[in-house]
Parts: structure tokens; C-alpha cells; sequence
């Protein structure tokens, strides 16, 4: 395991189901990644007044998780065609100061489950779009959209059994690898 891979989950949901995709992706990622997960249920709502007092214990713990990621996953539902509020507060806690995002210059690859049908396209564009304004470096392809969640679950098991979605996973992990590397390697010869 080489590659320190941080992820960050968009429900804060005991039962979610973006969680279980999350499993499901680090399942895969077994071999590979060296896998810890950010909190971001302990952030408070941004507000540019506390951030005057200085970083919460919360925060200064997130921007770290985050600056010490060779890469970062994002699992997330999507609420009302768009970003859940929880995930994209942390996001602009990490985005701060402004031109020091801690997601600058990070791999970033991002998926997402809903028993909807559109596999939560709108939600992902829209993580897109925000990491995109921090310089982050988000992998473009293959997406992960699972729609229908529900019925791709094992409920017994309480893991994702569908075999056209784990293939989808297996290529997921293994590009996001590739991608990471690549980076590295492209940083390193620019220093
Ligand atoms: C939803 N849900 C939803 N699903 C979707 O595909 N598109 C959407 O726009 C929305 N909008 C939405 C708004 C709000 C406020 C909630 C609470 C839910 C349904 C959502 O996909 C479903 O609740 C998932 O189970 C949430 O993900 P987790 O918590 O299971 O990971």
C-alpha cells in the first residue's frame, strides 16, 4: 500500500448507502490504498467570523487529513439536483485561505449512489464545478453514477453485489491509481 488516499463521505446518514459505495470502492482498493476517512460532520457551518478567530480544532484536523492526501474520493448523494449543504461546507472550509486551498493541486475522483435513476450526474457536476475553483485536479472519467441503489444492494450482507457495478468500481480504483501516480510523477519533474 503506497498511495495515501483520503475519503470524504457527502451523508452524514447511519444507513447510507454512499457509504456502502464507499466500502465497496475501498474493498476494491484493497491492495492499493492506504485508506482514512475525513470528518466532516464536525464542522461547523463556515462563517467567516469564526475563521477570524481562528481554525475550530474540526477544521484545523480536516485541512490536515486533506494536505497530507496524495489523493482525495468523494462519495456523495445528491440533494435537490445539487450538492448536499454538509459536503460543500467542507469543501469551502478547505478552500480557505483563499489561494491556499488544501485542495490545490490534489487528485480528486468522485462518485455517488441514489435509488434515483440519474446516479446523482447533477451533484457530481456541481463537486466538480467547486473543486475546479480551488485548482484541485479532478479525474474525469470513468464515472461512477449508480442509480437504483437500492436494488444493487445485498441487504442481508449489507454490501453492494451487483457484478456490472463492482466492474465499474474495479476500473474506477484502478484509474484513480493510475491517476494519482501520474501525478506524482508529473509534480515531482516540475520541481
Ligand atoms: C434527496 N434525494 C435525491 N436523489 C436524487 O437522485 N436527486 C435529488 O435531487 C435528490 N434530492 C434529495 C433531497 C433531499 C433533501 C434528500 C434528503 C434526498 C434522495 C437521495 O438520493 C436519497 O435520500 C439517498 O438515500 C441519500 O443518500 P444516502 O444518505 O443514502 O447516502
Amino acid at each position: 500500500k503506497n498511495l495515501r488516499i483520503v475519503t470524504i463521505l457527502g451523508s452524514l446518514r447511519k444507513e447510507s448507502y454512499n457509504k456502502i459505495l464507499l466500502q465497496a470502492i475501498a474493498d476494491k482498493a484493497d491492495q492499493k490504498w492506504d485508506i482514512s476517512s475525513a470528518d466532516i460532520s464536525e464542522l461547523p457551518l463556515f462563517n467567516q467570523d469564526i475563521e477570524a478567530d481562528g481554525d475550530p480544532e474540526a477544521v484545523t484536523t480536516f485541512k490536515e487529513t486533506i494536505k497530507q492526501a496524495d489523493g482525495v474520493v468523494i462519495v456523495t448523494p445528491e440533494y435537490n439536483s445539487g450538492i448536499p449543504g454538509v459536503l460543500k461546507n467542507a469543501l469551502d472550509w478547505g478552500s480557505r485561505p483563499g489561494n491556499s486551498s488544501v485542495f490545490m493541486n490534489t487528485p480528486v475522483a468522485i462518485a455517488g449512489a441514489t435509488p434515483g435513476g440519474a446516479g446523482t450526474a447533477l451533484a457530481q457536476m456541481q463537486v466538480r464545478q467547486t473543486l475546479a475553483a480551488m485548482n484541485a485536479n479532478v479525474m474525469s472519467h470513468p464515472k461512477v453514477l449508480v442509480g437504483g441503489v437500492q436494488n444493487k444492494i445485498d441487504f442481508d450482507s449489507g454490501r453492494i453485489e451487483d457484478s456490472r457495478t463492482i466492474s465499474r468500481l474495479e476500473d474506477f480504483v484502478h484509474t484513480f491509481t493510475s491517476f494519482v501516480e501520474m501525478y506524482q510523477q508529473s509534480s515531482k519533474a516540475g520541481q
